[in-house]
C-alpha cells in the first residue's frame, strides 16, 4: 500500500473510542472493520500491552497490516468474528467470552470512496461496482441493470430512505444499460425535482442504497453484533460507530434489548420470561465541532458503547 494509514482513512471518534476501550488495555480487542488501521494504531499507541485482531472484507485494507507483533489482520467478514477469534486465539469453538473489546466502525473507508475504480463515488467516473470485497458476487451495476423497476424502487426507498425512489427507478430503467458511476449520478439528478437538488447531492441516497444492498450491510451488522456480543467476556466492551440512521437504529435496538433483564411481575416467585440482562448501556458519543471541521466525513457519526455484564 503506497498510502500512509491516515491518508487511507482518518479515524472517527478515535479519542472517545480509545478511552471507552481502556478496560481492554492489557487484553484483546477485535477491530472488526480494520480499514486503514487508524483506530488500531491509536489503541496500540495508548496501550502498550494490548493485542489486536483486525478483520476487513477488503484486501486493500488487509495490506495495511502494521509491522507490529501485537497485531494480526484477517481478510474476512465480521459476521464470522467467532470463527476468526477461535482461529486466531485458540479460544473455545464458539469463541465465547474471550475478548476484552470489539470495535465496529461501519460503512466504507475514505480509500474506498476515493478510488474511482471501486465505483462508490458519484463524483468520480468508474464502473458501478461498490463491492467491499471479492466475497460479494453481485455488483451494484448488476442491480442497476437487472432488477425490475419495482424491486429497484423498493431497494432505493428502503436502504436510501429516498422519497423520489419511484422516479429514480423509472429513470434508471429508461437509461439502461448503465456502466459508469457519473452517468448513473446524472440520470438520478435529472430524475428528482429541481428543489430536491439543492439539499446535498441528489444521488447520495441512491448510492447509499445500492452500496448497502450490494454488500448486504444491514444483515451483516445484525449478525455481526450478535456474534460480537457473544465473544465479549464479562466487563468487555463493544463500540459501534454508525454513519446513518438505518445502521444506528439496529445498534440502538440491540443494545436496548441487551440491557433489559427479567420482565416478570415482582409477585411471581420464579422468573418465567428467561430474559437475562447481558449489557450495560454506556452511552452515545458524537464528534466535536473541531473534529468535524478537521474531518467532514465524521459529520454524521454516532458511536454507541455497551459493556457485557456477568450472567
Ligand atoms: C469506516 S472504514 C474503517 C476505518 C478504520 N476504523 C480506520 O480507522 O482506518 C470501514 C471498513 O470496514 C470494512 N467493512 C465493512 N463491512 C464489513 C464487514 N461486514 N466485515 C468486514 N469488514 C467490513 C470496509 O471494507 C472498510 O474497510
Amino acid at each position: 500500500m503506497d498510502q500512509t494509514m491516515d491518508s487511507y482513512h482518518e479515524p472517527v471518534l478515535a479519542t472517545e473510542c480509545v478511552r471507552m476501550l481502556a478496560p481492554a488495555a492489557s487484553g484483546v480487542v477485535v477491530d472488526g472493520t480494520f480499514g486503514g488501521g487508524g483506530h488500531t494504531r491509536r489503541l496500540l499507541d495508548a496501550y502498550p500491552e494490548i493485542r489486536i485482531v483486525g478483520i476487513d472484507r477488503d484486501p486493500d485494507a488487509v495490506a495495511n497490516t502494521p509491522d507490529d507483533p501485537r497485531v494480526r489482520v484477517v481478510l474476512g467478514n465480521f459476521t464470522d468474528i467467532e470463527r476468526i477469534v477461535h482461529d486466531e486465539l485458540g479460544s473455545p469453538p464458539d469463541g465465547s467470552g474471550t475478548v476484552d473489546g470489539v470495535l465496529l466502525d461501519l460503512g466504507i473507508s475514505s480509500h474506498q470512496v476515493d478510488a474511482a475504480s471501486r465505483g462508490f463515488s458519484y463524483h468520480r467516473s468508474g464502473p458501478i461496482d461498490m463491492r467491499m470485497g471479492m466475497d460479494v458476487s453481485e455488483s451494484a451495476g448488476d442491480i442497476v441493470n437487472e432488477y425490475d423497476r419495482d424491486d429497484l424502487r423498493d431497494l432505493i426507498r428502503r436502504f436510501g430512505e429516498e422519497r423520489f425512489a419511484g422516479r429514480i427507478a423509472d429513470a434508471i430503467v429508461a437509461a439502461r444499460p448503465l456502466s459508469d458511476t457519473t452517468a448513473l449520478a446524472s440520470v438520478i439528478a435529472n430524475a428528482v425535482p429541481a428543489a430536491a437538488r439543492r439539499s446535498g447531492h441528489p444521488a447520495r441516497k441512491t448510492f447509499q442504497a445500492l452500496r448497502i444492498a450490494t454488500n448486504a450491510e444491514l444483515d451483516a451488522l445484525s449478525a455481526g453484533l450478535e456474534s460480537a456480543i457473544q465473544i465479549l467476556r464479562p466487563g468487555g466492551r463493544i463500540c459501534v460507530i454508525s454513519y446513518h440512521s438505518l445502521e444506528d437504529r439496529i445498534v440502538k435496538r440491540r443494545i436496548a434489548a441487551g440491557t433489559t433483564g427479567c420482565v416478570c411481575p415482582p409477585e411471581l416467585p420464579v422468573c418465567g420470561c428467561d430474559q437475562i440482562q447481558e449489557l450495560e448501556d454506556l452511552g452515545r458519543f458524537r464528534p466535536s465541532v473541531e473534529e468535524i471541521a478537521r474531518n467532514p466525513r465524521a459529520r454524521s457519526a454516532i458511536m454507541r458503547v455497551a459493556e457485557k455484564v456477568p450472567a
